[in-house]
């Protein structure tokens, strides 16, 4: 027995040390997870009264229509229904995205570094990938543009990016899609959008009225602290949703998720909330690193990328022994970290802690 051979070098997706793990492997008896962008303040209280009333159904299959969530969503984007689709996690509709539009020597293009699962989905569909270097932390579009041929089927951007947080404007994105060939689907990913407060940010609402060939993605993962229940969509012209729609599986998304998307989405104080926060926590850490004398991108997001000047693997261990868990080992910026922004009190405990390690290597006098 052997799998696909395109996919027998694919690494499993490493994700971010559990926080219990990291307490019993190294006797912490605090740990601080700022590591998958994860919201720090939770999730709105309606959301988990909602969970609580749906756990009655657990025996009953989910709608796998989404339809009153749907509607809910619709009406608050102010799109049609019909340009909407739920996935298990954003992530599965960048998978159901990859199954229903590459086929084997189709060419896609992404950026480098950027979101891996664009790469990994493609790889899997045995897709060429082109990749397209960041300038500057940020997606180089008139690159991307220039690396379009008769075999290009699909092209991701990931604005803010993950994991450097910079975003594409809307008049580069308006552009982009102005040159674009119409019959190339261009994939917006748009998880961290709701942290965004870049005036220049792009308005893909209005993009997606001009453009049938656009699908942008968002999720619950982040701004509306739901990851554990895997609920994200995209919105598109009612052609592309139809063509992701032939490969959801029937029951892709459960009760509890469809209902706590409902709830959260009402909640828009608790959005709020979290959101100037989180700008807040960031005009502190940015304001750190140009103390400490570290370059990072500025970040539109809920993470930073900072470079620390050691390999990033030996920045991990030593915050890890200090209680910190960041993300490390990114293939094109060895020396970079992506550190989640947290609650005010954990990243000055972050700052003392990478300060100290930083000293102890000599990055800083
Ligand atoms: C850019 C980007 N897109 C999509 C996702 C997937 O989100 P979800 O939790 O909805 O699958 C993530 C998660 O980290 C992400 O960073």
């Amino acid at each position: 027995m052997q799998a696909k051979r395109n996919i027998l070098h694919l690494p499993v997706y490493q994700p971010g040390k559990p926080v219990e793990d990291v307490k019993r492997e190294l006797g912490l008896d605090e740990v601080i997870k700022l590591a998958s962008n994860e919201n720090p303040y939770g999730s709105s209280p309606l959301a988990r009264q909602a969970i609580i009333a749906e756990i009655e159904n657990n025996s009953i299959y989910p709608d796998g229509a989404s339809i009153e969530l749907t509607a809910a969503m619709a009406a608050n984007l102010g799109v049609q229904p019909e340009q909407l689709i739920w996935g298990n996690g954003a992530d599965e509709i960048i998978l159901m995205i990859a199954r229903s539009f590459l086929e084997p020597g189709d060419e896609t293009i992404m950026a480098s570094e950027t979101f891996s699962q664009y790469r990994h989905n493609a790889v899997v569909e045995n897709a060429v990938i082109i990749e397209i270097p960041l300038v500057d932390g940020r997606h180089d579009l008139p690159a991307m543009l220039a690396a379009v041929t008769d075999k290009t089927k699909v092209v991701w951007i990931c604005s803010p990016n993950n994991p450097t947080g910079a975003i594409v404007t809307q008049e580069e994105l308006s552009s982009f899609m102005n040159s674009i060939r119409s019959d190339v689907l261009v994939v917006l990913d748009e998880a961290y959008c709701h942290f965004v407060d870049d005036v220049d940010y792009h308005d893909s609402l209005e993009l997606l009225k001009r453009f049938d060939n656009l699908i942008s993605l968002r999720t619950f993962s982040k701004i509306y602290g739901l990851a554990a229940l895997r609920i994200g969509y995209g919105i598109a012209h009612p052609s592309v949703i139809n063509s992701i729609n032939l490969v959801r599986e029937p029951f892709n998304t459960a009760r509890v998720a469809q209902a706590a998307a409902r709830a959260a989405l009402a909640d828009q104080a608790f959005v709020d909330g979290c959101r100037e926060k989180n700008i807040r926590e960031r005009d502190y850490l940015q304001g750190e690193f140009d103390r400490l004398g570290l370059k990072y991108f500025p970040t539109q997001a809920n993470f930073i990328f900072v470079d620390v000047r050691i390999p990033s693997k030996d920045a991990f261990d030593a915050l890890l022994r200090k209680g910190f868990i960041t993300r490390a080992n990114w293939p094109k910026s060895p020396n970079w970290l992506r550190i989640s922004i947290g609650k005010a009190e954990d990243n000055r405990k972050l700052i003392a802690a990478l300060e100290q390690v930083l000293r102890e290597a000599a990055v800083l006098g």
